[in-house]
This record gives C-alpha cells, sequence and structure tokens, in this order.
C-alpha cells in the first residue's frame, strides 16, 4: 500500500510527502453506550488507513483516494464542499480545525486503506484521525489528542450527518500495540488494559450485509436514548445520560415513554454494566464470563436495540453451536461484523462451518479477519 500511494504521489503533486497513517477499531464490548456516557472498550486494529501529505502553498487541497481512483479539489471555506462524499470526511477534518483555531492551508495528499467498508471497523474515523494528525502535526497546531479525536466526530455529526459517539476516534487516536482501552465516555478517563488471551483469538466474521439507512436508524437509536434519559430526568435530576440510571429508574417511567424507547433504554443500562462486568473478568482471566457477556450484549443488541440482521443472529447463533466462547455483532450493527473470541483449538472449525453454513443459507461466504491490536495515528515518515 506504501509503494503504491508514493508512486500515486509523485506522479501526480511530485516528490517529497510526509506519510501519516492511523487505524480502524474493534471494540470487545460496550456498543452504542458513549452516546449515553456509558464505558466502552475498542482497540485499534492493523486495517486501517495510510496518507502521503504535503503542503501545496495554495489555499485549495487536492485530494486523490487510490480506492475510488479519483480526485477532489476544494477549499477550506464552509461553502467548499466537495461533491464526493468520500472527501467530504477531510473537508469535514479541515474545516473542524480550522473552527478550533487552528491552521489550515492547502495540501496535496494521496490516500489509501484497508479497512473493509461498511464492516464495522471504521473506516470513516481511520480517515478523520489520519488527517487530523496529519493537519495537527504538519501546521504545528499543538490540538490535544483528544481534541483530534473530537474533529473526527464532529466530521461526522456536521459534514456526514451521523450524531456518533466518540468510541470510534477515540479508538482510532489513543490505540496502543497489543492494548485495548476502556474509556469512560462521559469523564473521558481512560485506562489500556493489556489483552493478550492465551489460548483464544478474536476473529471477525464479515457479513458483507450493508444496510443503506443505517445512518439514520443510527440517529434514531440516539434520540431514543436521550427520551428516555429526560423522563428519567424528571424524578432523578442528577441525570444527564442513560449511563446515570438505575435499571428501577427506568421502570418508574414506564408509562411516560414509548415502548420502543423503553426496549432501548433497558439494553444500554445493561449494556454499561456489562463492561464493567468484563473488565473484572479480565483482570482475573476468566474469558467464559468475557465470552458470557458477548453473547448476552448479541442479544440485546438485536432483541431490544434492533440492530441486527438476520444474517447477524445467524453467525451468531451458529457460534454459540459450535462451543465459541463469545460472539456478538460489533459497531453500530445494522449489518457489519460479528466480534468473536475463538478458543485456538476451535478455530478452524469454526470458521469452516461459518463459511460453509452462511453460503448455504445466504449465497455468499462470509469474510474473515484475524485482528491484531495495533498502534492508532502516527507519522511514518
Ligand atoms: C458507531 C459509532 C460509535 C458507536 C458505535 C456503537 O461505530 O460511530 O460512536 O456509537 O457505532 O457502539
Amino acid at each position: 500500500m506504501k509503494a503504491k500511494i508514493l508512486e500515486k504521489f509523485e506522479a501526480l503533486y511530485g516528490a517529497g510527502a510526509s506519510l501519516y497513517a492511523s487505524a480502524g477499531r474493534i471494540n470487545l464490548i460496550g456498543e452504542h453506550t458513549d452516546y449515553n456516557g456509558g464505558y466502552v472498550f475498542p482497540g485499534a486494529i492493523d486495517k486501517g488507513i495510510m496518507a502521503a501529505f504535503k503542503l501545496n502553498g495554495t489555499d485549495k487541497v487536492r485530494a486523490f483516494s487510490l480506492d475510488y481512483n479519483e480526485e477532489a479539489v476544494f477549499g477550506l471555506n464552509e461553502e467548499d464542499k466537495p461533491a464526493q462524499a468520500w472527501a467530504c470526511y477531510i473537508f469535514g477534518v479541515c474545516r473542524e480545525t480550522i473552527k478550533r483555531g487552528g491552521t489550515v492551508k492547502g495540501f496535496d495528499t494521496v490516500f489509501a486503506g484497508d479497512v473493509p467498508l461498511g464492516a464495522g471497523l471504521s473506516s470513516s474515523a481511520a480517515l478523520e484521525s489520519c488527517f487530523a494528525f496529519a493537519l495537527n502535526d504538519a501546521f504545528g497546531n499543538n490540538i490535544d489528542k483528544f481534541e483530534l479525536a473530537k474533529i473526527g466526530q464532529s466530521t461526522e455529526h456536521n459534514y456526514c450527518g451521523v450524531n456518533c459517539g466518540i468510541m470510534d476516534q477515540f479508538a482510532s487516536c489513543f490505540g496502543k500495540a497489543g492494548c485495548l482501552i476502556r474509556l469512560n465516555c462521559k469523564t473521558l478517563e481512560y485506562k489500556y488494559f493489556p489483552f493478550n488471551p492465551k489460548g483464544y483469538k478474536l476473529v471477525l466474521v464479515d457479513s458483507c450485509v450493508k444496510h443503506e439507512l443505517a445512518s439514520s436508524a443510527y440517529n434514531f437509536r440516539r434520540q431514543s436514548c436521550e427520551r428516555a434519559a429526560a423522563a428519567i430526568k424528571k424524578n432523578h435530576p442528577e441525570v444527564d445520560f442513560l449511563s446515570d440510571c438505575k435499571r428501577v429508574w427506568l421502570d418508574e417511567v414506564r408509562d411516560q415513554i414509548t415502548p420502543e424507547d423503553f426496549l432501548r433504554a433497558e439494553y444500554v443500562i445493561g449494556e454499561v454494566q456489562r463492561v464493567l462486568d468484563v473488565c473484572d473478568a479480565l483482570e482475573r482471566g476468566d474469558y467464559e464470563i468475557v465470552g458470557e457477556m458477548m453473547y448476552q450484549t448479541h442479544f440485546g443488541m438485536s432483541k431490544l436495540y434492533e440492530v441486527s440482521c438476520e444474517e447477524l443472529d445467524f453467525l451468531n447463533k451458529l457460534a454459540r453451536r459450535v462451543g465459541v466462547t463469545g460472539s456478538r455483532v460489533m459497531g453500530g450493527g445494522f449489518g457489519g461484523c460479528t466480534i468473536n473470541l475463538v478458543k485456538d483449538e476451535l478455530y478452524d472449525e469454526f470458521v469452516a462451518a461459518a463459511k460453509k453454513e452462511f453460503a448455504a443459507a445466504f449465497g455468499h461466504e462470509p469474510k474473515i479477519y484475524d485482528v491484531v491490536i495495533s498502534d492508532g495515528a502516527r507519522k511514518i515518515a
């Protein structure tokens, strides 16, 4: 990837580029908890975005996507938003940096990625944090890492139409090889947990399903949570987020919110607790509990939060049957991957069964990714 990027950069824009990279992410547990002020437990992975980058002395950005084989040229003012969806991520990062008082001037870039798109591995956060990091470095803006993550998050909100939480961009900016990171999304306190479960592998099974309306469905979930939290706040003024709520407080407002909002909130309150339970279990080396919590999360995401789909439920059931320790839909949902904690000796059997049975049911094989927990945003050269 590196050689191709540099070759294209030289052909289009000349020599002398710097190289930056950033990563996609996995999340062991803590899904849809970030915008509810709860915990998440992600890590950056060995699949990401790489960009060659050089200032061009103008007030224009020239960006070339190797994956789309397309160039976008745009200015840096609000009205200069490019037509290409992929370029809006870079434009958004420029704008959000400028809004925070940072300097951004014209540059040339060629970039490519190996995060599978739509798989729930946050290719967009990888792209945002790669450019947030590159701009900060190239223009010496001295913006701290949390703010770089927020630049990516605000890009999603203001330029891409997704009201996401902070998890993906946080993982992508703070990722460290070999470590998962538990983040409290309310206080922004975080802790690195070395993650190297002896005798187990983390395996992603990509259903290759992508749902068109995922962004709006995601935003609706968030609104449900906010309505439920607002109803609870009337009885318990200290509540700012669902993560502040006790389960019984939700029961108190059962008649004041819709059954749908109730189910969404029920899921979130359970999930916030599960992250803590998983961290405790990890400290004891109890992977059976970790796995059981993953199955509980899947149940909640499927039946209460309703962000799973037939294909992902199928993969989850299959994992349970084969004896996989833990399995669940990962990321926002509505397609993408399951994340599976698999005993080494079960790996071959599980992968073979997943491929064969999924293909028989849905007409195509799922893709299998073995992930390595890796570093996040950085300068390579
Ligand atoms: C997407 C969002 C994150 C988070 C997850 C679900 O990846 O970008 O902020 O809400 O979904 O956990």
